[in-house]
Order: C-alpha cells, then sequence, then structure tokens
C-alpha cells in the first residue's frame, strides 16, 4: 500500500464509485480517458471502484498508470458456501487494493448492520487491503439533532477490533444520506464539524496518533464546483464521489482541486 501520510500530511485521496453503472466496455473506456486527463502531478491517491465484473478487466486497463482499483463490497468470508457472494480472497486477487463498505445504499437497500460492516472492513484488512469505511446520517436523523450520535456509532462497530497495523490503512468516508445523489452537498463548514468529531471519536477510541494519521474522506454531491471548497477544510482529507466520477472531465477536475 501507499503509506497514507507524507510527511505530516495526511495524503489527499480521491475514489470514484462508479456504483452500478457501466459494462466492462465502458469502465475500460474510461479508465483510458481517465489516463489521458488525470493531471500529471497531484498529490492525491487516486481511486476508481467499478461493478464487480469489471474489475479485472479495470484491473489490466490501469497498467501503467498510479490509479488504484476498489471493489463497492465485500462478503466476510473468504470462502465457503455463500452462493451469489464474493469474498477478501478473490478481490485480493482481483488487484483491489480498497473495498468501500457499509455505504448507506447497502445498509439502506440491502440491510446491512453496523456489525456486518465491522465484519467487512477486518475481512479487507486481514487480505491486506484497506477498507473505505462509509458513515451518515438520514435527513430525519440530523434533523432530529442526532447526526453525530449517529456517525459515531457506525464508526465505533466498524473500528472495533482492529489492530494498530489494520487500523494503519482504514479510511472512513463520511456521507451523509440526504446528500447523496441530490446535488445539495454539505456545507464545508458542516462537513468540516463532523470530520473533526469522527476525528475527536476516533481520539479517544484509539489514541491521537490514530486519529491523526486516520484520511476522512466527504461523500455527497461531490462536483467540481464545491471540491475545492470541501477539500480546504483542515478535517476533510479527500473525496468518495459518485455521478461526477462517472464522465472524465468532472472526475479529473476533483483530483485537480485536491491539489
Ligand atoms: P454522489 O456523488 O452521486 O452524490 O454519490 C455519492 C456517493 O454515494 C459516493 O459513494
Amino acid at each position: 500500500m501507499t503509506p497514507n501520510v507524507m510527511g505530516a500530511q495526511r495524503r489527499p485521496l480521491i475514489a470514484g464509485n462508479w456504483k452500478l453503472f457501466k459494462t466492462v466496455a465502458e469502465s475500460c473506456a474510461l479508465v483510458q480517458e481517465l489516463k489521458a486527463q488525470l493531471p500529471a502531478v497531484t498529490r492525491a491517491e487516486v481511486v476508481v471502484a467499478p461493478v464487480f465484473t469489471a474489475l479485472a478487466s479495470v484491473r489490466a486497463a490501469l497498467a501503467g498508470s498510479s490509479v488504484r482499483l476498489s471493489a463497492q463490497n465485500v462478503y466476510w468470508e473468504a470462502q465457503g458456501a455463500f452462493t451469489g457472494e464474493v469474498g477478501p480472497l478473490q478481490l485480493r486477487d482481483v488487484g483491489c487494493d480498497y473495498v468501500i463498505v457499509g455505504h448507506s445504499e447497502r445498509r439502506q437497500l440491502f440491510g446491512e448492520s453496523d456489525a456486518d460492516v465491522g465484519r467487512k472492513a477486518r475481512a479487507v484488512l486481514a487480505h491486506g487491503m484497506a477498507p473505505i469505511v462509509c458513515v451518515g446520517e438520514t435527513l430525519a436523523e440530523r434533523e432530529a439533532g442526532k447526526a453525530e450520535a449517529v456517525v459515531v456509532r457506525q464508526l465505533v462497530a466498524a473500528l472495533a477490533g482492529m489492530t494498530d497495523a489494520e487500523f494503519a490503512n482504514a479510511v472512513v468516508a463520511y456521507e451523509p444520506i440526504w446528500a447523496i445523489g441530490t446535488g445539495k452537498n454539505a456545507a464545508p463548514s458542516d462537513a468540516q464539524h463532523m470530520h473533526a468529531a469522527i476525528r475527536g471519536c476516533v481520539a479517544s477510541a484509539h489514541g491521537q496518533s490514530r486519529a491523526a494519521s486516520l484520511r476522512v474522506l466527504y461523500g455527497g454531491s461531490v462536483k467540481p464546483d464545491n471540491a475545492a471548497a470541501l477539500l480546504g477544510q483542515s478535517d476533510v482529507d479527500g473525496a468518495l464521489v459518485g455521478g461526477a466520477s462517472l464522465a472524465a472531465g468532472s472526475f479529473c477536475a476533483i483530483v485537480a482541486a485536491a491539489g
């Protein structure tokens, strides 16, 4: 893995979550565009997360670039009688560096619990990859003043039981559900507030140095025109991008905003 930290600074991470979009051919075509258009010099680590069926072809298409590969989900067992699942052994085998776990779409549409997300995160780490652990509140939870409590609950469950070495590779993504796919991003100051709360929670549970090196990404309607303001917040260490990652122009502009 590329070290998370460059000197005293956390290295920005810009990840494109392609969700259930694109065929294999379309995914590879986007990789070719990214290779041509990504800034030649960037501080950011860049990651793309295609659908399972495109992982092998995208891995091959990424040859010669520093863009890293992520899956969007995983089951926590490496192998066994689990029809229809894909495990961490298979994702490592196909060349993944990262795996998104606990995305709100998985929690809401497929019933993933906090405990499931924790199992997935630890399975990813145990197979030498880094989990991008997603947390975030609904609009109703935010309006009820429970946003921080919900995020802390999700975080504690996901990070429980990690060793120091494992923890060093974990990434957290704060994605308020009301901001996903809606065009309404969190105000940069609200994102900063939650990211600082996340880091504070990690500091009290796991120590100051782990908290200081943890990368916390923001996700939810990140676009070229709001990326710089969000990424300019001191505790925002990158972005998990949905819709704007599906076109090379907008994704590259977000990478460029990371500096
Ligand atoms: P959008 O950028 O489309 O709002 O999606 C965010 C997201 O869910 C990334 O995981």
